[in-house]
């Protein structure tokens, strides 16, 4: 079994607020090398993919991917190994700011990390896919491809494209035999933390998207990739219940949660006056 995960070089990293490095690709080229599959690790840190491909001890051929040259690596891909059986897009770029703090050229590059990224990889692929008649396609994606979050306007709008994308793809699919799957977490941790004593830790806002969710570990989201690809699932939302719950207030009370964000805003703009 072939199997890619990708990493899409964009823009420079201390442009993206990371949370948790690197874990999601780490944790899934773990448990898909363990489960046998041969795995063609791509980004843009050569070193890293070094590190991780001798911590994974095997055939595996790391590559470094620029968008402008994605389709010559895909075609070399396939030129190697014939074939690509499960592709992972896991590559993101992060950013935190108001909207008119962040800059328009920023905007695009999130935009092509995050979503040209994974729908120009998985185009050069596709032909390939279909003329086979199988394949697995895996976006790793976030709830915030589900919902709105204050300061995060370019990220939830580059999240929210990738999930309109995948899921017309899935459709366009289906007569070919290949599955299309988006994972989306809510937060990713390798450990629990409490939250930071603040006094609008009571507010609303904060319950629904700390306090309650401390989030999960790129372990479990791996497994749940691994999950998704055995059973071929098609949509997968690894959410708490509170997080979970806000994605069905957004979609069946949409005015109940503007005003519950809008509030968590006020409750925030109050607390910095404050201090
Ligand atoms: N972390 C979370 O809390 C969280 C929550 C929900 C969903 N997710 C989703 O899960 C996936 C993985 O998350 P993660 O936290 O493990 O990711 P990450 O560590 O922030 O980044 C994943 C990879 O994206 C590449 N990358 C980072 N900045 C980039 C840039 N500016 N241009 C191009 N590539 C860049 C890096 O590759 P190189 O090392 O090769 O540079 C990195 O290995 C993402 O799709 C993310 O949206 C994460």
């Amino acid at each position: 079994m072939i199997m890619a995960v990708t990493e899409i070089c964009l823009g420079t990293k201390e442009e993206s607020s990371k949370v948790e490095n690197d874990a999601i690709r780490k944790k899934c080229s773990r448990v898909f090398h363990a489960g046998g599959a041969r795995l063609v690790l791509c980004g843009r840190t050569w070193e890293k993919l070094e590190a991780l491909y001798d911590a994974l001890i095997s055939v595996t051929d790391p590559s470094v991917v620029d968008i402008s040259c994605i389709r010559d690596v895909a075609k070399e891909i396939l030129n190697c190994y014939g074939c690509v059986d499960i592709l992972i897009n896991n590559a993101s770029m992060k950013v935190k700011g108001a909207v008119q703090s962040i800059s328009l050229e920023l905007d695009k590059k999130i935009m092509d990390a995050n979503y040209f990224g994974p729908i120009t990889l998985t185009k050069a692929i596709l032909p390939n896919m279909i003329s086979r008649r199988t394949g697995q396609i895996v976006l790793i994606n976030s709830i915030q491809g589900k919902i709105g979050i204050p300061f995060r306007a370019a990220y939830a709008a580059s999240k929210h494209a990738a999930v309109g994308f995948f899921d017309c793809l899935r459709a366009e699919m289906e007569e070919f035999d290949i599955s299309v799957s988006t994972v989306s977490p809510t937060f990713i941790c390798s450990y629990h933390r409490p939250p930071a004593p603040g006094n609008w830790e009571a507010s609303i806002w904060k319950f629904f998207f700390r306090k309650v969710s401390y989030g999960v570990h790129p372990v479990e989201v791996a497994e749940e990739v691994l999950a998704t690809v055995s059973r071929k699932k098609q949509e997968v939302l690894m959410a708490n219940p509170i997080p979970r719950a806000a994605v069905y207030i957004r979609t069946f009370f949409p005015e109940l949660f503007f005003a519950i964000v809008a509030s968590g805003i006020r409750e925030r703009l109050k607390t910095e006056e404050e201090s």
